[in-house]
């Protein structure tokens, strides 16, 4: 038996049925049709990829709305005092703006370009709110001048900021929200509790940062300070940490009452929850993780009772998208390993290279027949790193097949570059079997245009 052959000794991708693939970790109503072609939001992919090309990011609506709805639905009748931000580094364009604001939620914004593509896309500037560990001055003015709901302010320095610029403007004072570290940082199911969190994010607690940042708060007659919020990691598989998070910032909030006025009318233990990616990742449904924040906030009896706000990103979007690559060169390393090259890689998607994340994948343009063959997808980019699926089962693949990588939603065409000078991939919302171009596909022409003139 060559490595490329399956062996029983190696676990490798894609283990699991296509039927659990399908029903758990693509889009909803997935499927294939009579000729074996993936269908995606009612849309054949041979027919997607015919119109828009590859690689192809396809988003299916239906799923969109119902991660969406997965927030809301416990929410309202858990603690319906409550408003879900999708966090949209995670994946912004106004047509996904528009789908999550009309879905009831707000958004999270890192930038005055999140602003300005959630506004766009029809966000009520009132349910934005705005975070960040750097917010440039201009930032910070443009979200007063649009009239955000809350800024969330990262450190000591940019409250004096803040209350700089809200001091300058003039009017009413700038809603703020305090980020403490509350000491709890999470990673998929391991999490610790320290005294000091190295972070570049947020107002310390243990050094005291946190409550010299709530004194000066309530000080400044430009601030309005409304509340606090922790964010304790993301790809966060298990609800415990959420608990425990919100314990310590309740606990610092009662302190803060009693002893510079806080009255917590906002509390936020931010986003971060999982989603299944690989085969070892078993996330509580999104109703767990609200369940788990509700009883905690409402096991306290806080009076009078703060707005909650969370903050999921990639449980939104993650499942809704599918990246689309075609395969051209297969390279045989006798006694080693087999590389198949796709037509995109780490430029659409970092992940495998950052954080070492594995996905899975499924052939798409035909029926997965035959014997599978353990193989390794890599991408396009010249970097020995640029590897999406290291030991993937896959049907004998050829050039010009197609391979669907399903969680692609999230932090895949938000993090795209364009290196190598490639043009970033098209992406497509899908719905009842029509696909509607959301963001097109970037071409070597608009790749120069981005330049100056040699003779500028
Ligand atoms: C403050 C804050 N909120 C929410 C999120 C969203 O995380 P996720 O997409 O994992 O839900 C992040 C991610 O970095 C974050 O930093």
């Amino acid at each position: 038996m060559t490595p490329t052959e399956v062996s029983a000794r190696t676990p490798p991708i894609n283990a699991e049925s296509e039927a659990t693939l399908l029903a758990e970790v693509f889009p909803r109503d997935t499927g294939r049709d009579a000729r074996g072609v993936l269908i995606l939001g009612g849309a054949p992919i041979d027919q997607l990829i015919d119109a828009h090309g590859t690689p192809l990011y396809v988003f299916d609506e239906a799923t969109l709305r119902a991660q969406c709805r997965a927030y809301a639905e416990p929410l309202s009748r858990a603690y319906p005092n409550s408003l879900a931000l999708y966090a949209s580094k995670a994946h912004l364009d106004p047509t996904i703006a528009g789908i999550v604001a009309a879905e009831g939620l707000g958004a999270d914004a890192v930038s005055s370009g999140e602003i300005r593509v959630a506004l766009a896309g029809g966000m009520p500037a009132d349910r934005i709110v705005l975070h960040g560990n750097n917010k440039l001055p201009a930032e910070i003015d443009y979200a007063l001048d649009v009239g955000v709901g809350r800024i969330v302010v990262d450190s000591l320095d940019e409250l004096d900021l803040i209350a700089e610029i809200a001091t300058l403007r003039g009017g009413q004072p700038a809603p703020v929200i305090l980020r403490i570290t509350p000491g709890v940082e999470a990673h998929t199911h391991e999490y610790i509790r320290t005294g000091a969190i190295d972070s570049k994010f947020g107002l310390q607690l243990h050094s005291g940062a946190a409550e010299e940042a709530v004194a000066q708060a309530q000080a400044a007659d430009s601030i309005d300070l409304t509340g606090l919020h922790a964010h304790i990691g993301s790809q966060v598989l298990d609800v415990e940490p959420y608990a425990d998070s919100l314990g310590i910032v309740i606990d610092f909030a009662d302190a803060m009452t009693q002893r510079h006025g806080l009255v917590l009318r906002d509390i936020s233990p931010g986003g971060g929850f999982g989603v299944s990616y690989s085969e070892a990742d078993d996330p509580p449904a999104a109703g767990s993780f609200v369940e788990v924040i509700a009883e905690t906030l409402r096991g306290r009896s806080l009076d009078p009772e703060p707005r909650l706000l969370i903050e999921p990103g990639r449980s939104i979007v993650a499942r809704a998208g599918v990246a689309l690559y075609r395969v051209g060169t297969i390279k045989e390393i006798p006694d080693v390993r087999t590389y198949v090259s796709v037509d995109g890689g780490m430029a659409d998607n970092i992940r495998p290279a950052l954080y070492g994340a594995q996905y899975r994948a499924l052939i798409a343009n035909r029926p997965p027949e035959g014997s599978k063959r353990l193989v390794t997808v890599a991408g396009r980019y010249c970097e020995s790193g640029d590897v999406l699926l290291r030991d993937i089962e896959l049907p004998s693949l050829r050039r010009g097949d197609v391979l669907a990588v399903p969680a692609a939603g999230a932090y895949h065409m938000s993090m795209a570059s364009n290196y190598n000078l490639v043009g970033r991939p098209a992406t497509v919302l899908v719905r009842d079997g029509e696909a509607r171009v959301t963001r097109p596909r970037e071409t070597d022409a608009d790749l120069l245009a981005s330049f100056a003139p040699v003779d500028a």
